[in-house]
């Protein structure tokens, strides 16, 4: 069936939406709302647990020359904090149709390991997998929950029910994965989480659709935030840099640019490698 009478024009746009990012003091998340400033959004939620997420929020705000970011400091494995977020910048701004929550942690180690003055084998401690995995996997789908249920409802309020393209897209979800998703050697927890938001976002980009939501993945090869140089200059120089083609770190704001494009762009579904080619080695 065709759809003529589509507004072809209106999917593709983030101006006058309403965003939360979680993660936002940092790295991928900051230069994504400075990235969703630039395309006009009214509003976004930029949640951290880090207190700089104020002075990021003030900066990007003074950037931009209007007040569109509001900071939220808290937990986003925290239940009720992500409750209130939502109530909060839907009060001040309106729905949030779009929803980025890349807040993530590692907790890097060998997944086993032999002492070797003691000859014992050591694994992964259980408690850091736990920790990683409410960080990682759990939290961002929750964020990307709590968004299409509020759609949800307030469809189901206004009486709508299945979405029908003539009604253009109702929101876009895009998680944080990693190209450690592949396999990454001393990332057995963090691998983990990043491989779970594909099956995660692949089933919800089947359900969310009765809502009008899409959800996709994008995977993001080393990228010059906190993270990556927390790993030190020489680990980076030695262990990565060989292993990519562009021979560089990416920068928030390429990864940030595809993350804007996915959002945007109706027709993208799965997951969209931007990895500067890098292939793990074995
Ligand atoms: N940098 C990379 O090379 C890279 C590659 C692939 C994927 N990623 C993913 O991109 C996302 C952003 O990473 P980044 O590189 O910008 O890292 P970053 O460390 O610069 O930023 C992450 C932010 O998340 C916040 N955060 C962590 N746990 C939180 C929690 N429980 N509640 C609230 N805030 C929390 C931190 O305070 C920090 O500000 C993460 O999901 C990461 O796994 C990063």
């Amino acid at each position: 069936m065709l759809h003529r009478n589509i507004d072809r024009r209106q999917p593709m746009e983030l101006a006058d939406k309403v965003a939360v990012i979680t993660g936002g003091a940092s790295g991928i998340g900051r230069a994504l709302a400075a990235a969703m400033a630039r395309r006009g959004v009214k509003g976004l939620a930029l949640v951290d647990q880090s207190e700089a997420v104020e002075d990021v929020a003030a900066k990007l705000n003074a950037e931009a020359g209007r007040v569109f970011a509001i900071p939220f400091q808290g937990n986003t494995t925290d239940e009720r904090f992500r409750a209130s977020v939502f109530d909060a910048i839907t009060q001040k701004f309106g729905r949030v149709t779009l929803c980025v929550p890349a807040a993530g942690i590692t907790r890097d180690d060998l997944a086993v390991r032999v002492d070797k003055n003691t000859g014992r084998a050591r694994i992964y401690p259980v408690e850091q997998f736990k920790l990683v995995v409410d960080v990682n996997l759990i939290a961002p789908v929750y964020w990307a929950l709590e968004m299409i249920g509020r759609i949800a409802e307030d469809r189901a309020a206004r009486g709508l029910k299945r979405w029908t393209p003539e009604e253009g897209m109702q929101g876009s979800v895009v998680f944080i994965g990693s190209i450690s998703s592949q396999g990454n050697r001393g990332q057995i927890s963090y691998a983990s989480t990043k491989a779970g938001l594909e099956g995660a976002a692949a089933t919800i980009m089947k359900e969310a659709m009765f809502y009008g939501v899409r959800c996709s993945v994008i995977h993001p090869g080393f990228t010059d935030t906190p993270m990556v140089r927390a790993l030190g200059q020489d680990y980076v120089a030695k262990n990565i840099l060989p292993f990519t083609q562009l021979g560089r770190l990416i920068q928030p704001e390429e990864i940030a640019d595809a993350i804007c494009f996915m959002l945007a762009n109706a027709a993208v579904s799965g997951e969209l490698w931007v990895d500067a080619g890098w292939h793990a080695p074995a």
